[in-house]
């Protein structure tokens, strides 16, 4: 292919299609794929075929997406998992053993943290929290054991960011593996591979899909660590079904003019947010009063569609915020075509102590808001009447 936009090339990479010729191509819904004799499935088991063998690790469709994210993030090989939270249990236990340290970014998605401070201790692997606004601290924070840093950027849900080319140098510095959680950017947006990140990792549930839909994850990057992330899959098991990498690889085609059309509607939501004398710390990354702005304006194409924000009040006002919307929905997701209205505080970092809440910016009254595909004023407005109702 002769096009040089990854767009334009992740648009047209294709799986086969049947005999039938069909434009878009057929959901490869089989547990496995038959041989025409003993000599083709041996070579296919030897690896000296490149064939679909079994769905638990070959699959076309599931083949479609990775090469088209692969081409959106600039990554050599890819491998995708039945949800995020499998992405990046996939890299943590593929990539380190007993023993072994993790540095990670203090505010992360609430499963993450809890699968750091919780699951992978039982394996033997520990982990330092480091803060994204103080980078002099994470020197100390690295020990012989390190193996890795994990950071969000921008993170969930407080919309933090981070100098990925800092981050970049410094993971070279120290010899660690540098996997960046571009969830929140997508590709289109932001692609840490090219500041540095050895791995791209994707909840693609969210932005991916885009219609909160299916789960799925996915991880792309560095050939002999997907290696890596591929040997493990393949024998524990967390495979993203056929149907799931059909929808996911179709919605990757129209993500670049979702995420332009997310991120203007949430760069006014950010802007009517700071005019309300009830709400603070709107955080919105291409706000110039953002503490990152600079930085994001140097890495990140737009904005994304996440805002969040503190209403005075509380957990007693944010709860009532939530309940006086009338069209933004109340679910568990983010990245949709509707656009969805969270309280960290009482639900997904729930599980976190106060004081571990409070660390990473997670007030009574955060609000995370992400903003859909609807018209930007219809979403302003119904934020506005609930603010107005829930005084
Ligand atoms: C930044 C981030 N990473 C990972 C995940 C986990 O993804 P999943 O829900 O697909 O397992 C999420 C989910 O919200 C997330 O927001």
């Amino acid at each position: 292919m002769t096009e040089t936009d990854p767009q334009t090339r992740s648009i047209r990479i294709q799986a086969d299609r049947s005999p039938h010729k069909e434009h878009a191509v057929p959901v490869y819904l089989t547990s496995s794929f038959v041989f025409d004799d003993a000599e083709e499935m041996r070579a296919a088991f030897a690896d000296e075929l490149e064939r679909p063998i079994y769905s638990r690790f070959t699959n076309p469709n599931v083949s479609e997406l990775v090469d088209r994210m692969c081409v959106m993030e600039g990554a050599e090989a890819g491998h995708a998992t039945a949800s995020g939270m499998a992405a990046v249990f996939a890299t943590f236990a593929a990539l380190c053993g007993a023993g072994d340290h993790i540095l990670s970014g203090r505010d992360v998605f609430g499963a993450t943290h809890t699968l750091l401070t919780k699951v992978l201790p039982r394996f033997h692997i520990s982990h330092s929290f480091v803060d994204l606004e103080d980078l002099d601290s994470w020197a100390g924070h690295v020990t012989s054991k390190t193996k890795l840093i994990y950071v969000e950027t921008p993170t969930n849900p407080g919309v933090d960011v981070i100098d990925l080319a800092w981050l970049g140098a410094f993971a070279r510095e120290h010899g660690l593996i540098l996997v960046v959680d571009n969830c929140f950017a997508t590709p289109v947006i932001q692609r840490p591979i090219e500041f540095g990140a050895h791995l791209s990792l994707h909840s693609a549930t969210k932005y991916i899909d885009g219609q909160g839909r299916v789960l799925g994850g996915i991880v792309v990057g560095e050939q002999k660590l997907i290696d890596e992330i591929y040997t493990f899959c393949r024998s524990t098991g967390p495979a993203l079904s056929s149907f799931n990498a059909w929808l996911l690889s179709r919605s990757l085609e129209t993500l670049e003019v979702r995420m332009q059309r997310h991120s203007e509607s949430a760069l006014e939501v950010a802007r009517f947010l700071e005019t309300r004398g009830d709400v603070s710390g709107v955080r919105f990354p291409l706000l110039p009063s953002h503490p990152r702005y600079e930085v994001a304006r140097k890495q990140m194409r737009w904005g994304g569609g996440i805002v969040a924000f503190t209403v005075t009040g509380g957990t007693r006002r944010g709860q009532a915020f939530l309940d006086a919307l009338r069209m933004c929905t109340l679910t568990a997701n983010l990245g949709d075509t509707r656009s969805i209205v969270t309280h960290p505080d009482s639900t997904t970092h729930a599980k976190m102590t106060e004081e571990e809440r409070l660390a990473i910016g997670i007030t009574p009254g955060l609000v995370r808001v992400s903003a859909g595909l609807e018209a930007a004023a219809d979403i302003i407005a119904d934020l506005e009447q609930a603010l107005d109702r829930s005084r």
